[in-house]
């Protein structure tokens, strides 16, 4: 199934500098996870800033079939109450999960670990992904795939188990999700699960379950300590807590590169997550050259944030290694744009995870670059990006193939070319971002339908 509404084509054009301020929408990460544990946990738990994106939504629908009550109270605002390990019921029906591959992932390592049975689905983009990734070490938990579709897609149904068995599993590849699943599912197994990473992924199922009552021991490993081995003590009692959403480092990145490349900007963005593991987009583009100050840094809901002020600049050419990856996995788009504005050669190593995003990003972001006129190479798992410091000419129409940042990252390349940049379908931007077109409109930025 794809999105069930008619295409919306999207247009950015090149005007005036961007001015002001800006809050973007609660981490979708974060989101995902406060809905789930809110599920598995006693009591209530109560949300601040959650992500009202598509994704998230899907996610708590999900909950809500598995045995919760969820409620929205307001703005961002959310109460669920949960079922605890072992209350979960089976779904009426199948759980949709449009085109939210976190929330179905990480839903299926809580299936795959309790005794409860449910079809997981989603749309046109989720049915290319692959699960097999998610399904073979909840097979070695105990989980039963009782339908799926070839290599290991949905529509699939999973079985769980009366109790899960503790395991050791070594991620295949870098991948918060895999580690989240996992984890989860390790909640109803009596001993040790443990999860070792040859690269940090994003910490945050393990920041929350220890918030919720978990013991989760974390040590690093490896050459210069990049890797982590993650301990869960199974069958904890988690107990429903407050969670405030902390604003999404991954969506900040659209307004942080368009006031980049828009000369003359200065724009804030309040409240962006600072946690190491998210910000290597930031890294990387203050090597670039890129004006950008922390200011207030702060702790909301145990996570560093901080406003960042950025101001257009002169970009330069770097190198990105492919340790970054994992902490700037979901930026590729973006920092592609923000290098065909660069004097030089970018090069981005190591993207073979690209692939099997919302789309094959790699070659939707090659696409693009190259419906615009901007120099560009992909060498196996690497993308090269030419530039030499002045605005490309724009001028195409990008297919995004139903994922969000390849929408966003290419209207944003539109308010700085000399030609417009249309975009095929701005739809679902709203998985991830829903305020995206009021908010760069109201920076001064010209995107219309
Ligand atoms: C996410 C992990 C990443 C990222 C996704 C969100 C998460 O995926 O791309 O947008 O919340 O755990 P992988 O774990 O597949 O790299």
């Amino acid at each position: 199934m794809s999105h069930d509404l008619p295409p919306q084509p999207l247009t950015a054009t090149a005007g005036l500098a961007l001015r002001g301020a800006l809050r973007p929408p609660g981490d979708k990460s974060i989101s995902h996870r406060a809905m789930i544990l809110g599920l598995l946990s006693i009591g209530e738990t109560r949300v601040e800033g959650l992500l009202e994106g598509d994704d998230v939504l899907r996610t708590a629908a999900a909950a809500e079939a598995l045995g919760a009550t969820v409620e929205r109270l307001g703005e961002g605002r959310w109460r669920i109450v949960g079922v605890g390990l072992g209350g979960l019921a089976d779904p009426a029906d199948v759980l949709d999960f449009g085109n939210a591959g976190t929330g179905s992932r990480l839903m299926m390592g809580v299936v795959g670990g309790q005794p409860v049975t449910a079809t997981f689905d989603g749309d046109a983009s989720l049915r290319k992904r692959p699960m097999r990734r998610i399904l073979d070490p909840l097979v070695r938990m105990g989980a039963e795939v009782v339908g799926e579709q070839e290599g290991g897609r949905v529509p699939l149904t999973l079985r769980g188990p009366r109790e899960a068995i503790p395991i050791t599993y070594e991620t295949p590849v870098a991948s918060a999700q895999i580690k989240s699943a996992v984890l989860l599912a390790g909640l109803n197994a009596p001993g040790t699960t443990t999860v070792i990473e040859a690269a940090a992924t994003r910490d945050h199922t393990e920041r929350m379950l220890r918030l919720f009552g978990a013991h989760v021991e974390v040590t690093a490993h490896g050459p210069e300590g990049h890797g982590r081995t993650i301990a869960l003590t199974g069958q904890p009692t988690l107990r429903g807590t407050d969670v405030v959403v902390p604003a999404d480092p991954s969506s900040a990145a659209f307004p942080l590169v368009a006031a980049l490349i828009v000369p003359g900007s200065e724009v804030v963005i309040e409240g962006v997550m600072m946690n190491p593991l998210r910000t290597g987009l930031i890294t990387t583009l203050i090597e670039m050259g890129a004006d950008i100050e922390r200011l207030r840094e702060r702790d909301e809901g145990g996570e560093t944030v901080a406003d960042l002020r950025v101001r257009a600049s002169r970009l330069k050419g770097v190198d990105v290694p492919p340790e970054r990856a994992p902490a700037m996995i979901d930026e590729y788009p973006i920092l592609a744009v923000a290098a065909a504005f660069a004097e030089g050669t970018t090069r981005m190593n190591g993207l073979h995870e690209l692939r099997v995003k919302e789309s094959d990003r790699l070659a939707a972001v090659a696409d693009g670059l190259k419906a615009n006129g901007i120099a560009h190479v992909v060498e196996g798992d690497d993308l090269v990006v030419h530039g030499d410091g002045t605005a490309p000419r724009g001028g195409g129409t990008v297919a995004t193939h139903l994922d969000h940042r390849i929408a966003m990252a290419f209207l944003v390349l539109g308010l700085a070319t000399h030609e417009p940049v249309t975009v095929d379908d701005g739809a679902m931007i709203a998985t991830s971002f829903p305020s995206f077109l009021p908010t760069m409109q109201a920076l001064g930025g010209r995107i219309a339908p």
